[in-house]
């Protein structure tokens, strides 16, 4: 008669194996992705499974002691201190006596999918660098004068195949107390760099239970976003942002290098305030989800090259001139410490995702990463928006890349209402063609201005300024009831017909709010908020044309818009703007945002390291600080929604 045979679902593997055989042995040899960190010893509880259909062999009485239960003494045991779902068996307890189909669920599963925030979004699929395995050690012997670090080396490579792993000296001085303490049994945290020797980041006594985590960082020129994510299960546990500190030296990367260039230890300065500020990210988001931060072991960071050069420490004055040459291009693999992350696990390391350029970041390889347009059939153009633009165009042939000076006015910054997107901020706003009158709706409520009840909900928050995606709405608004000309100029109360335009110096300007009956400020949109606007989406409109005019292209076929506010930018609005280029609106997607996510999956999975090292290879880039083009193409794009464009998908 021929051995049992074993199905394993969802992946369709199968085999057939002797009676007795562990269901865990029975994966392993088929290559079923079936997670455990003991070991087999029936202490982890990772290797659940479920027969969906045949049955395992029962043991004795159940714990209530009234019937045969489908757990071992093993399992039971387990259940009785932490509790095992019905149905569920430990695949390191069950073994196989018949034909069998067993279920591997999700969260038994080391590379199952964790599905990202909007729909949309592809799932990414877990491999964390970092893993935590049990281990039982040899105890020393006097017959043999091999070390604890020895006999650990060789439980290791017995045991969970690890194989010439770097032992840094704080690791190796926790060692014998652990051993000694944990009865010879100890929890050994392991990094597996995805190009290089893995690597011992702690040692603990027993079964080490804490939770491994870490953090992803958008480092960004005007704000600094973290996500903290459980390294096992891919879930964000919490996420936060905090202004960048370095704004006192500089509101744009331009300033920051001239900082730099002109005050001797500047760059020092500047470093050191970014550092302070990923720390104190690092400490807030932990505090949030009340977990500690010496439980997160790994860091991914996403940055333009400035930043990039800045939180490394090095100095950036290079970058400020032709060729912009990078100190390096390449990834980076460093002591979390050593980025000023002293909070985090002493061992804890940080990955820096690769430049593509000179201006054109790691955040730029971390949205490649995100969004994939290598991958796509349809040319797609991908604008993140932020103070400093990265934008790509490309499909399965080529893929360019390019960074535009866009400023902070998208991120409510140099706007005189504007403000960070927060509660109490203007993100919505109509204004209606026939009586000019605005109704918005704030952050934290769900309500517009003109719904009953909206000054009652707004009363803790009250109505603040305007933030980025505010800001774009009204400006566009305001062109399309006609208080703007084509040219960006605000119109008297005479020739709008509304006494909001009111007059401000030489110029005139329109009043959202009047700050009653909440008692908050009055909130206008100024001549200078429209100028500013004009120029932020000149160059992102600059940006993307040069694109589109290397690749020999008058339109593309999708276009996502990403950045911390890209999934708020309403389509229409930044079409009627001229923000991005001429497309059918069906086209314009939202992405979220994208260099986060990309850290996102950076830290979540370590392949894609690799990967996207070799996609930066391959992307072109364009360098809009030297191409005349740019220029005209920008002067072009201060019309609202351009001078020459024609923007024909406005008008159906
Ligand atoms: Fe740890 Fe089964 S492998 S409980």
């Amino acid at each position: 008669m021929s051995d049992p045979l074993v199905i394993f679902t969802p992946s369709g593997k199968r085999g057939r194996f002797p009676v007795g055989t562990p269901v865990l042995t029975a994966a392993r040899q088929l290559g079923v992705d079936l997670d455990s960190v003991c070991g087999g010893r029936g202490i982890c509880s990772r290797c659940q499974v479920t027969p969906a259909f045949g049955e395992f062999p029962k043991h004795g009485v159940s714990v209530a002691g009234d019937a045969l239960s489908d757990w071992n003494a093993v399992e039971a045991r387990y259940d009785e201190k932490r509790g095992l779902p019905a149905g569920r068996r430990l695949g390191c307890q069950a073994t196989i006596q018949s034909d069998v189909v067993i279920d591997v669920p999700p969260e038994s599963q080391v590379h199952r999918q964790v599905v990202r925030k909007a729909a949309t979004e592809r799932a990414i699929e877990m491999d964390p660098a970092t893993h935590r395995y049990l281990v039982d050690v040899a105890e020393p012997d006097m017959h043999d004068p091999s070390g604890d670090l020895q006999r650990l080396e060789t439980a290791l490579g017995e045991t969970w195949g690890i194989q010439g792993a770097e032992v840094p000296l704080p690791v190796l001085a926790k060692l014998q107390p652990a051993l000694r303490k944990g009865n010879w049994q100890v929890t050994v945290t392991v990094h597996h760099p995805h190009d290089g020797p893995p690597r011992l980041l702690d040692v603990s006594p027993g079964f080490d239970e804490r939770p491994l985590l870490g953090l992803a960082i958008d480092l960004g020129s005007t704000t600094i976003a973290g996500h903290l994510c459980n390294l096992r299960s891919g879930e964000v546990l919490a996420s936060a942002g905090i202004m960048n500190p370095q704004i006192r030296f500089g509101e744009d990367l331009m300033s920051r290098v001239s900082y730099a260039m002109l005050n001797p230890g500047g760059d020092a300065e500047m470093t050191k305030a970014v550092r302070v500020a990923l720390d104190q990210l690092a400490r807030e988001i932990a505090a949030e989800a009340a977990v500690e931060t010496g439980g997160i072991v790994e860091s991914v960071i996403v940055c333009n090259p400035v930043m990039h050069h800045l939180v490394l420490g090095l100095d950036p004055v290079e970058l400020g001139q032709a060729p912009f040459a990078l100190a390096t291009s390449d990834s980076l693999s460093l002591a979390a410490a050593d980025l000023g992350l002293t909070s985090l696990h002493p061992q804890a390391r940080t990955y820096l995702l690769p430049c593509i350029a000179g201006h054109v970041g790691a955040d730029a390889a971390a949205v490649a990463l995100s969004e994939e347009p290598g991958n796509q059939e349809a040319l797609t153009l991908v604008i993140d928006v932020g103070t400093n633009a990265e934008i790509l165009l490309g499909n399965r042939d080529r893929v360019l890349a390019c960074s535009s000076p866009t400023g902070p006015a998208f991120e409510g910054a140099q706007i005189s209402s504007g403000q960070r997107a927060a509660p109490g901020a203007i993100e919505r706003i109509e204004i209606d063609p026939t009586t000019k009158e605005p109704r918005f709706r704030v952050i934290g409520c769900d309500l517009w201005s003109d719904d009953p009840g909206f000054a009652a909900a707004t009363a803790v928050t009250g109505v603040t300024g305007i933030c980025g995606s505010g800001i774009i709405e009204a400006v566009a608004e305001m062109r399309m009831a006609g208080l703007l000309d084509a040219s960006g100029l605000i119109g008297s109360a005479e020739q709008t017909g509304t006494s909001r335009c009111e007059p401000e110096g030489r110029t005139h300007a329109y009043l959202v709010h009047d700050g009653t009956p909440d008692g908050g400020p009055r909130i206008t949109v100024t001549q200078g908020d429209i100028r500013a606007i004009q120029l932020a989406k000149s160059a992102l409109y600059a940006g993307a044309r040069l694109l589109m005019d290397e690749m020999g292209v008058d339109s593309v076929d999708r276009i996502v818009l990403a950045g911390a506010f890209g999934a708020h930018i309403s389509p229409k609005h930044a079409m009627v703007l001229g923000m991005i280029p001429d497309a059918p609106l069906a086209a314009v997607t939202s992405a979220g945002n994208a260099a986060g996510t990309g850290a996102r999956i950076a830290l979540l999975n370590r392949a894609s390291r690799g990967r996207i090292e070799q996609v930066v290879r391959q992307i072109t880039k364009v360098e809009t600080a030297i191409e005349p083009r740019f220029q005209e193409h920008f002067v072009a794009a201060n019309a609202l929604p351009h001078a020459t464009a024609p923007f024909p998908e406005l008008r159906r």
